[in-house]
């Protein structure tokens, strides 16, 4: 059976004649940059999430470090954030110049642990950047209402969590501004790259949409340094297509999430996802915990896995904090207790999970996982 860790080619062949048609309609018009499709999608994305200012940007690091430019951020400040993400997250606030501070995050959700933010508040803390890693929302409640009472701005890293919603939200534009990728294998992922900024403050996003636009609102007239980073008309254009499928993508993603969690709930020593109340997870990642005790731990089930054909991935094997480029030089970062951090690099692994996957793929996956476990045989996989 081949089984992908991401079905980009399934997915296409079932809306290509509406992507190829968006594609040439592109091509035809010869408007590739900041054609009609760029402001079309922004609306509908705008609509979708019901969040009133989005804009379309080159990808989700780029989204990062304009959202963080917006807030002047720069130089001997600080943007405390989480360890347990994409290198992007803390990179953004490096390249302006800032230090990175890393708060340790919830073992259950994987996500920033509100409580280890404000040990680490300095005079110099200009940002605070929670993640929804992996498509499940970070508990923003209290994220907001310390960032309020400190009075810092707050930016939602929401590269994974886009359609996830936190006490009945969409989340993302929650705090001050939030930031998208359409990587092509993220839940709304276009053919190259693409990201966006979003934010219910008006003038917050004229700021945003400037500095994305070499620090200009009029051309020619630049008011201040910024960089240059667009959306494409023709990523807009395949990205107007997949919205108006996003919301089975999502669906067909949290299904396939529960099957998972049937066949793997009853497993000794493996723990399937957290479901916090009132919080619901998009699954851009499914994301299992392996106890280093269970035959040898997460390197030992990846092991298994290689051998019985099973693609997964560890999303990330190493915290931010412990990579050589915050260790170390001008980029040095600066931590809290990292406990649950470290433990977490240390036994997540991250299974196949796309929109095309189908029962028997997810069953193989499954029995995969408990035959490494003890519960069943590797013999039942071989057929
Ligand atoms: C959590 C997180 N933040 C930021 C990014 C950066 O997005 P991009 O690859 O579009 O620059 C990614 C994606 O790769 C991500 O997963």
């Amino acid at each position: 059976m081949t089984i992908q860790m991401v079905d980009l080619q399934g997915q296409y062949e079932k809306i290509k004649a509406e992507v190829d048609a968006a594609i040439h309609g592109v091509i035809d018009s010869a408007h590739f940059i900041r054609g009609p499709q760029v402001g079309e999608f922004e609306c509908e994305l705008a609509g979708y999430l019901g969040c009133p200012f989005v804009h379309g940007v080159a990808n989700g690091t780029d989204a990062l470090q304009i959202a963080l430019m917006a807030q002047g951020v720069g130089p001997g400040d600080e943007v405390i954030t989480t360890a347990f993400t994409f290198i992007a997250t803390a990179e953004a606030a490096a390249l302006l110049g800032a230090t990175p501070v890393f708060a340790d995050i919830d073992p259950q959700t994987f996500n920033i642990d509100p409580s280890k933010i404000e040990e680490l508040i300095t005079p110099r803390t200009k940002a605070i950047v929670p993640v929804h890693l992996f498509g499940l929302p970070a508990d923003m409640d209290p994220i907001l209402d310390l960032a309020r009472w400190k009075n810092i701005p707050v930016i939602e890293d929401n590269a994974q969590g886009i359609g996830a919603t936190y006490h009945g939200q969409k989340v993302g534009f929650m705090g001050n501004a939030g930031t998208l990728s359409f990587f092509p294998s993220k839940n709304l992922g276009c053919y190259g790259d693409g990201g966006a900024v979003m934010t219910t403050d008006k003038e917050l996003y004229e700021r945003m949409k400037m500095i994305a636009n070499h620090g200009s609102r009029k051309k020619y007239h630049n008011e201040i340094v910024g960089v240059n980073s667009r959306l494409d008309s023709i990523q807009a254009a395949i990205l107007e297509v997949k919205l108006r499928h996003l919301d089975a993508y999502i669906a067909a993603r949290v299904e396939a999430a529960a099957k998972y969690d049937a066949l793997l709930g009853d497993v000794d020593g493996i723990t399937t996802p957290f479901r916090p109340k009132d919080v619901t997870h998009v699954f851009h990642q499914y994301t299992i915990r392996v106890d280093q005790n269970l035959n040898g731990g997460r390197d030992a089930l990846s092991a298994a896995l290689k051998e019985a054909k099973v693609p997964h991935a560890v999303y990330y094997p190493v915290a931010l904090h412990q990579l050589e480029v915050f260790t170390s030089g001008s980029s040095k970062c600066t931590h809290g207790d990292m406990t649950n951090t470290v433990e977490a690099a240390a036994e997540v692994i991250s299974l196949p999970m796309h929109t095309e996957l189908t029962d028997a793929q997810i069953g193989y996956v499954a029995d995969a996982v408990r035959a490494f476990a003890g519960k069943g045989s590797l013999a039942s996989l071989a057929k």
